[in-house]
């Protein structure tokens, strides 16, 4: 019998398991479980996954919000687009709004300080990328995904959007500084 030809005796399935076959088979299983298994225990123990909150929101309802902590906290604008660098409290609740084609507003972020980073998309599905700390999280519209960070290192971070998202998707990045 070849791969490519229908089955001499149509009945194959009643046929005894093949030695290697049931080998394959429960080393298929096994490596299935391993798999498995490695997703929970990377999150706990390969400190890499995110345990990200998710509510739902709207857009109004958000950019009430960020608007409110840039309207409080701005310090200067940066880039050519005058996006506002916003220095808000250490262990407050901050923001940033991803939209078509930008990451809005700038943080200022303090080393060793806690804060609960509240993300949302405008429009589309974005990708929020911290380089190079390479943490790597959906913005999916109409979801508030809210992640508790302690930056640890000081620095300038990049963000890149890594969900395809249009014609200006490149352009998409911004910009979180640690002091
Ligand atoms: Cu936003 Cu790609």
């Amino acid at each position: 019998m070849s791969a490519i030809l229908p089955p001499s005796e149509r009945l194959w399935w009643k046929h005894p398991l093949d030695r290697v076959e049931g080998t394959w088979i429960a080393i298929a299983l096994a490596w299935c479980l391993t798999m498995f298994f490695m997703m929970v225990g990377w999150h706990i123990y390969g400190k890499q996954n995110l345990s990200t909150e998710t509510y739902k929101t709207t857009p109004e309802k958000f950019s009430a919000k960020a608007q409110a902590m840039v309207d409080k906290y701005t310090v200067r604008t940066e880039t050519a687009d005058k996006i506002p660098v916003v220095a808000p409290p250490a262990g407050s609740d901050v923001y940033i709004v991803a939209r078509l084609w930008n990451f809005w507003p700038i943080l200022e972020l303090e080393k060793d300080k806690t804060y609960r980073l509240h993300l949302t998309a405008m429009d589309y599905n974005h990708g929020f990328s911290l380089q190079p700390a390479n943490i790597n999280i959906q913005v999916v519209p109409g979801y508030e995904h809210v992640v508790t960070v302690t930056p640890n290192q000081s620095g300038t971070y990049s963000v890149v959007c890594n969900e395809y998202c249009g014609i200006g998707h490149h352009t998409m990045v911004g910009r979180v500084y640690v002091k």
